[in-house]
């Protein structure tokens, strides 16, 4: 009787503080985000801040070594983007990625330390394509990253796998469908801050074509909004992963007036230009290597490790809470010039003169390799930094065959490099197609060429 009776006077402050658990002590503070009495506060806590401040130290960099010297596509066999740095800038960019990828294993984790031009590792592979995507991120994506910018450390902090990433999740196993399609949901998962909403908001809209997000009709009545409830779901899904991410709540970027309404902070705007630069990121980068990765690194679909807004911003309403390293390696913020072998490579600014790559295509195919791919870039780094100059593209064909269809390859061709070129940011009117040529002589392989010219 006795211990019943202490049971039930227990038990209402036993659930008092379970309840509390969730809470966190005081004091927090508050921040106002927009227009008194619109809720449009921001909530912190001064201790957790405390706690993630030394996780979002930028690390600091080593001193410049110099650009004089030799440059590195003149005394390595194997360099494909950094050509055109000095061997001690190169050098110093090497050590420097080690710290931010592999600390404890060092160069190894990427060479073979017999043959450093040796590209038979996949993290030398993945690691030249995350340069790339490095650079577009800086030079395409500024409507996001602005004049901050983004390193591989943004991304891996000292870790060779970044310490958030997502893979698409496996089809619900429906058993004998006798549940019914629970549409991924009351299955708290951390992808969604713990809540029920769908636990992989992240495949629809983060990869590929993304499904739309926005779900509100623009009148009060369902009226031609053909959106579901479910579709709603997976929108605040992935609202919670983007408040999640960034530590902040959802009036940061809205104004709960309406959801809808794209009148409240500036922020949305920003995150509107994030998801086109995640997607980018994971469709055209990331997705693509699944093919390098081995075994043991893919998801359970077979997909590789993909970026979502936590694998940049760790918690934080800008990565590191803004520090910027791109100021101290310049080599990511943008594709490099290419490094012309002989001479020496242009630098941004310099002036560009001559043959700035030949563009080399399969038998019969116009698309372009990935081996072209690089120089492209390259290419189209160079004229992004080299506003003043045009380019002329000559295609050419050999007469073996028919000559008609040949010319017509090589016209196709030039649409492809002008098509990559105006992708990586060059303006249309500064690319003059040539009609196509026949080379002197028989069927060669150098025939399958585009050039890419210095308008004279
Ligand atoms: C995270 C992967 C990674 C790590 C770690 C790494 N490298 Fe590299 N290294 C690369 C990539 C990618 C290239 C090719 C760059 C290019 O194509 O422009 C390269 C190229 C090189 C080359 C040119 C080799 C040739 O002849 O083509 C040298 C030299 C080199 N690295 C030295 C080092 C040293 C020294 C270290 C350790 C301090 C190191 N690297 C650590 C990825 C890495
Ligand atoms: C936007 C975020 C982001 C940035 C920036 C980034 N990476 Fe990555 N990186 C990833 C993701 C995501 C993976 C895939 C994780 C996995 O292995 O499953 C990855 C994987 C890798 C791997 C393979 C590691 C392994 O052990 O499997 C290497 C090597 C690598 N990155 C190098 C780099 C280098 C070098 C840079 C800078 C030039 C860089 N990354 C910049 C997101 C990023
Ligand atoms: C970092 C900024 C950011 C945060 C934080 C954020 N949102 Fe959003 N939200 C957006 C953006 C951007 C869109 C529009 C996406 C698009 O158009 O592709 C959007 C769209 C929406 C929509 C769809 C609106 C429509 O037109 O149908 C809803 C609903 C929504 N958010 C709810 C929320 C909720 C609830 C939270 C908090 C859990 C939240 N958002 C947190 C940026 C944010
Ligand atoms: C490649 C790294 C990267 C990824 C991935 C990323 N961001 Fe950012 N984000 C940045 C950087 C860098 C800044 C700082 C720009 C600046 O200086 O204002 C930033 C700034 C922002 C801001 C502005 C904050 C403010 O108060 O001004 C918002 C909002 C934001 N990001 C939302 C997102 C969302 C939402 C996603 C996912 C869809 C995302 N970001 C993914 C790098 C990233």
């Amino acid at each position: 009787m006795m211990m019943r009776s202490l049971k039930a006077a227990l038990l209402p402050l036993l659930a008092g503080s379970l309840l509390l658990a969730g809470c966190e002590r005081p004091p927090v503070d508050s921040v106002q985000h927009g227009f008194r009495g619109t809720g449009m506060v921001q909530v912190y806590n001064p201790r957790t801040v405390a706690e993630q401040m030394p996780a979002n130290v930028a690390p600091v960099p080593l001193p410049s070594l110099g650009t004089d010297g030799p440059k590195a596509g003149e005394v390595y066999q194997n360099v494909k983007l950094l050509g055109s740095l000095s061997v001690n800038e190169f050098t110093r960019y090497m050590v420097s990625m080690t710290s931010w990828i592999a600390p404890a294993e060092g160069c190894a984790y990427c060479h073979d330390l017999n043959n450093l031009a040796d590209d038979s590792r996949y993290t030398k592979v993945v690691a030249r394509r995350m340069i790339e995507m490095t650079q577009n991120v800086n030079s395409q994506h500024k409507a996001h990253v602005l004049e901050t910018g983004v390193t591989c450390w943004t991304c891996h902090r000292g870790q060779a796998v970044p310490a958030n990433i997502w893979f698409t999740a496996p089809p619900q196993d429906l058993k004998a469908n006798f549940i019914g399609d629970k549409g991924q949901q009351n299955q708290p998962e951390k992808s969604v801050g713990l809540s029920s909403l769908p636990y992989d908001p992240f495949t629809p809209y983060l990869l590929g074509t993304p499904k739309p997000i926005r779900v509100i009709g623009p009148e009060a009545l369902p009226n031609g909004n053909r959106m579901s409830i479910k579709q709603a779901e997976f929108t605040y899904g992935l609202m919670m992963h983007m408040s999640d991410a960034l530590g902040v709540n959802c009036t940061y970027c809205h104004n709960t007036r309406s959801f809808a309404s794209w009148e409240g902070p500036p922020q949305r705007v920003n995150a509107w230009h994030g998801l086109n630069m995640v997607r980018d990121i994971n469709t055209n980068y990331i997705d693509p290597l699944k093919s390098a990765f081995p075994a043991n690194r893919l998801g359970p679909m077979g997909d590789a490790g993909k970026t979502n807004c936590a694998t940049c911003h760790q918690g934080a309403y800008k990565p590191m809470y803004g520090a910027s390293m791109i100021k101290d390696f310049p080599e990511l913020a943008g594709p490099l010039p290419p490094y012309v072998k002989g001479g020496v490579a242009p630098a941004p600014g310099a002036a560009l003169s001559g043959t700035l790559a030949k563009v080399m295509f399969a038998v019969g195919r116009s698309s372009i390799t990935n081996e072209s791919r690089a120089a492209i870039s390259s290419v189209a780094g160079a004229l992004v930094a080299n506003t003043a100059v045009k380019v002329d593209l000559s295609g050419f064909a050999d007469k073996t065959g028919n000559a008609d269809s040949n010319l017509e390859l090589a016209k196709q061709r030039a649409f492809a490099v002008r098509d990559a070129l105006k992708a990586a940011g060059v303006a249309d009117d500064r690319i003059n197609l040539k009609k196509p040529e026949f080379v002197v002589g028989g069927a060669t392989a150098d025939a399958r060429r585009v050039e890419i010219n210095v308008a004279q």
